[in-house]
């Protein structure tokens, strides 16, 4: 596409902003409420120090799990986070659990290996099953379905000793890059109830951030493994495709390419739990990837790329180049490396390539799927009309999937085998670029959570996400601390297949470094307490 038409793209957009900046602020006026910050020690602990804790009797599950409930009755009201609880069967699993320690059958090492999740809590993305939990990803039914099972990746945590409290919310269907619905309504940022979580893994986000969920689960298929947890200040990764099993999700898809594209994934407050969940998470028959092999930081090359040179996503603000610049300083300082730019010929392609390739992805379950021929699609234009008339429960945007879908699909297929060739050598520009041995610093987006409802002019930035879903890679969200408003900022680490254990030791060096996720509201608090 030539460089004016996507101007013009991007002026299309911009231009919305005169409508929606003024309705947005409008719509923001009244919001205000301070979630207030953690005060129990217990929540300010990983999953890998809980379980060991379990495991040695210094603290029983049941009060952890206890503990984990208090706080999200406590900040539920100020978040808006939670699609269903499951909090009495989380205690009785709680309570079966400390009986097992305590019969003494089992040393604490035994335990721990046994169950490397022994008795922590747990949040899971709504569209994740959770057997007899809501599953219905923010769409309203005349009447409650719950799962009938367990997701594969829920069942591997159940096993390993995890307890789930709770399934949290996202948008219709995990459609939009902002977290609400017309089931649940909308979710709203700990750091700062006008803005938005971001989405779709939006209420994840939300509880792991106001430390009401330590370790969480949601998926990706557009960024909804790392948006939300840059705008919530906690750690998120994508795996390598296929290293995680898709089974239990919905939407679902029929087509196989899918999960070349689409990935579960954990997100956590602490960056070793990591790879504790990528442990107990992965399917014994996805890709070899090392995760237990101990990385040297100083043997790693080190890429950065701060623009992706598509002039349809906007450049990164001044919070976003201060990470950038930390990163570098302290790579440098503390590593003697010196983190290069890295050059890919035609990257600025890859934003048009990404979503040619998601949307030419078949048969993902969605609002217009015929609920008698899996295959079919019911007729669009009934539902674009109710929406129009305000008279739809679905949302705007799992309507707007339908129709930029079948816009798509009436291009010609030349045109699309052209851009997978193209595709196909930046793909090996990258594949050598990055090798075995090097991390890519990138951004996960131009700038901090934005006020509710300003993705309809932001939405295109979504090409520094669809990027490595498109290329297949690796990539962790790592937080690196708070603006001076208060509001957390992140970039996205990433590496070539089968490295994810490279993207999570830089997550780890870098909270060491920049201390990871921060408490919300804690400064403010602290003044008002002592004021
Ligand atoms: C869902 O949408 C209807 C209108 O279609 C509205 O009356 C209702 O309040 C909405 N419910 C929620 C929870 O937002
Ligand atoms: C289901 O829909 C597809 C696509 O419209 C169509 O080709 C197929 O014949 C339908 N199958 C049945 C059993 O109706």
């Amino acid at each position: 596409m030539h460089v004016w038409l996507r101007w013009c793209c991007r002026a299309l957009v911009s231009l919305s902003w005169v409508i929606v900046y003024p309705l947005t602020y409008l719509l923001s006026i009244r919001r205000n409420r301070k979630c207030p910050p953690p005060a129990n020690p217990l929540l300010m602990k990983s999953a890998t120090t809980l379980v060991s804790m379990i495991a040695k009797r210094q603290v029983t599950s049941e009060e952890v799990v206890s503990a984990y409930i208090d706080r999200c009755k406590e900040v539920n009201p100020y978040l808006n986070a939670i699609v269903e609880p499951r909090y009495d069967a989380a205690l009785r699993e709680a309570r079966y659990i400390d009986k097992m320690v305590a019969s003494n059958e089992k040393t604490p090492e035994q335990l721990m290996k046994e169950f490397p999740l022994l008795g922590v809590p747990m949040t899971v993305k709504e569209s994740i099953a959770v057997e007899g939990m809501s599953n219905d990803c923010g769409t309203v039914y005349p009447v409650r379905n719950p799962a009938k099972k367990d997701a594969d990746i829920v069942k591997r945590a159940r096993a390993a000793g995890a307890i789930p409290i709770a399934v949290t919310n996202t948008p219709q269907l995990c459609m939009n890059w902002e977290t609400y619905n017309n089931v649940t309504g909308l979710t709203m940022n700990p750091y700062d109830q006008k803005r938005t979580t971001g989405g779709s893994s939006g209420g994840e986000c939300a509880l792991l951030a106001s430390a009401a969920s330590v370790i969480g689960v949601g998926s990706d298929i557009a960024g909804s493994l790392r948006l939300p947890p840059m705008f919530n200040g906690v750690f998120g990764h994508k795996p390598t495709p296929r290293l995680l099993s898709v089974e239990g999700h919905n939407p679902d898809c029929l087509d196989p390419e899918f999960e070349e594209y689409f990935a579960l994934g954990p997100m956590v407050r602490y960056a070793e739990d990591l790879t504790l969940m990528l442990r107990v998470l992965r399917h014994p028959s996805g890709p070899q990837v090392p995760l237990e092999k101990p990385v040297d930081i100083k043997r790693l090359k080190f890429y950065y790329m701060e623009y992706d040179e598509s002039y349809i996503t906007n450049k990164i603000g001044p919070d976003v180049k201060k990470a950038f610049d930390k990163a570098r300083a302290y790579m440098k300082h503390t590593h003697g490396i010196e983190v290069e730019k890295l050059k890919i010929k035609n990257v600025g392609d890859m934003f048009e390539i990404s979503v040619r390739v998601l949307f030419n992805i078949q048969h993902i379950k969605n609002i217009y799927t015929d609920p008698q021929n899996r295959t079919g699609w019911v007729s669009l234009w009934p539902n674009v009309l109710k929406k129009m008339f305000g008279l739809s429960d679905h949302s705007l945007t799992a309507v707007c999937y339908g129709v930029v879908k079948k816009f798509f699909d009436t291009l010609p297929k030349s045109s699309y085998n052209n851009i997978v060739k193209q595709f196909e050598e930046i793909k090996q520009d990258f594949d050598r670029a990055l090798s075995d041995d090097a991390v890519l610093l990138f951004p996960t987006y131009p700038a901090p959570a934005h006020l509710h409802y300003r993705v309809f002019s932001k939405f295109l930035n979504c090409g520094y996400l669809t990027i490595f879903n498109c290329l297949g890679l690796p990539a962790t969200a790592c937080p690196m601390g708070l603006t001076d408003s208060g509001l957390p900022v992140g970039l996205q680490i990433v590496a070539n297949k089968n490295n994810d254990h490279l993207t999570i030791a830089v997550a780890k060096e870098f909270e060491m470094a920049f201390g990871g996720w921060v408490p919300p509201n804690k400064q403010s608090m602290i003044t008002i307490k002592t004021a």
